[in-house]
């Protein structure tokens, strides 16, 4: 069941390329002038700590107890997320800031923010039950975020920025299992899931994950692929990156010891079956070594996955960034 959980989490990136940033090649220099985030927990670097409604919250430790410093700061793992460590490896900078965090400096702002929020989903009837900045909402965050950067560096320059920027988009995945699964409030109206399926890539068409049945995984992943080549098409001067973390974390399960993973069915936090949010606290009994599983709590990859699935995405990335 924990596992069931995570490895349908789907993600693809969207890369925004403009021709005038070619010069970046030196091993230091950023790959891109900013990265932008969209999505659930499995990119929220803090944005729920400052939502006071959201029931999902990373803002207490054991979360991020192997970020120097950035214990609870909001990020459902025990390090950096899969965005971080893509933020890092292109030399945009170490952490990504939640938007919503009241102090962000100048310099935050240029090199590019996160709008996640932890139990989003496309669908917006998923957010009654988690409370969470819904994916329908994060644009208007955007435009809020453009303004400011507008102020910053002036508007022709903010165009160039943002034209240059990674966007990088993970949800799905809650849509699935809080809405249609868990608490089937749209399975009465689409009590087949192929038909939900398609609703909720009709409201996206962007790209989600699913729960439980691995072949509805699947099914979904394949139709979300499909639709790609005609959002990149409607999006010029854009490339699309759909990073595929199905097959990876189905291998980790199937070849722990490649990985270094000593347990891939439990997390590390409590009892690793249910705790994740509140329940994965400061008295839950934490795993001797994060490295060794591939779950940090119940549901949300450890850093060494997060590690593993960031490494592969990034050279596609690097490689349509160099071009
Ligand atoms: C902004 O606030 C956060 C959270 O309270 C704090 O950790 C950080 O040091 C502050 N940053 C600045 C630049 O003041
Ligand atoms: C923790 O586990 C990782 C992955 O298996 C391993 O590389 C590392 O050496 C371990 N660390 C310790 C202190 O045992």
């Amino acid at each position: 069941m924990t596992t069931s959980k995570t490895i349908q989490i789907v993600l693809f990136l969207l890369t925004l390329v403009t021709s005038c940033n070619a010069s970046a090649n030196a091993a230091t220099q950023p790959l891109a002038p900013a990265i932008l985030i969209f999505g659930d927990s499995t990119v929220d670097t803090g944005n729920n700590n400052y939502h006071p409604k959201a029931n999902f919250k990373a803002d207490h430790i054991p979360y991020g107890v192997d970020i120097s410093g950035k214990a609870a700061s909001g990020r459902f793992s025990n390090g950096k997320l899969y965005s971080d460590i893509i933020a890092s490896k292109l030399h945009i900078k170490e952490l990504v800031p939640p938007f919503l965090q009241p102090n962000l400096s100048d310099a935050e702002i240029i090199a590019g923010v996160c709008f996640a929020s932890a139990g989003s989903g496309y669908d917006d009837r998923t957010i009654l039950t988690t409370h969470a900045i819904p994916l329908s909402y994060q644009p208007i965050m955007f435009k809020n975020y453009i303004t400011r950067l507008n102020g910053v560096v002036g508007e022709k320059k903010a165009m160039e920025i943002i034209n240059g920027a990674v966007v990088i988009v993970s949800a799905g995945s809650n849509d699935f299992i809080l809405n249609y699964y868990d608490v089937p409030t749209r399975r009465l109206e689409y009590p087949r899931i192929s038909d939900y399926q398609n609703y909720v890539l009709k409201r996206t068409s962007l790209r989600t994950c699913i729960e439980r049945e691995n072949k509805d995984a699947l099914l979904y992943i394949q139709k979300l692929q499909k639709l790609l080549p005609a959002i990149e098409a409607s999006l010029p001067r854009s490339k699309i990156v759909y990073s595929n973390v199905y097959d990876p974390m189905m291998d980790m399960i199937k070849n722990p010891t490649k990985y270094g993973f000593k347990e891939t069915k439990r997390g590390c936090c409590g009892t690793g079956l249910l705790e994740t949010s509140d329940l994965c606290n400061s008295r839950s009994k934490l795993c001797s070594n994060h490295s060794e599983y591939m779950f940090f709590d119940s549901i949300h990859p450890s850093l060494a996955t997060y590690s593993y699935l960031a490494d592969s995405t990034y050279s596609t990335i690097a490689k349509l960034l160099e071009a």
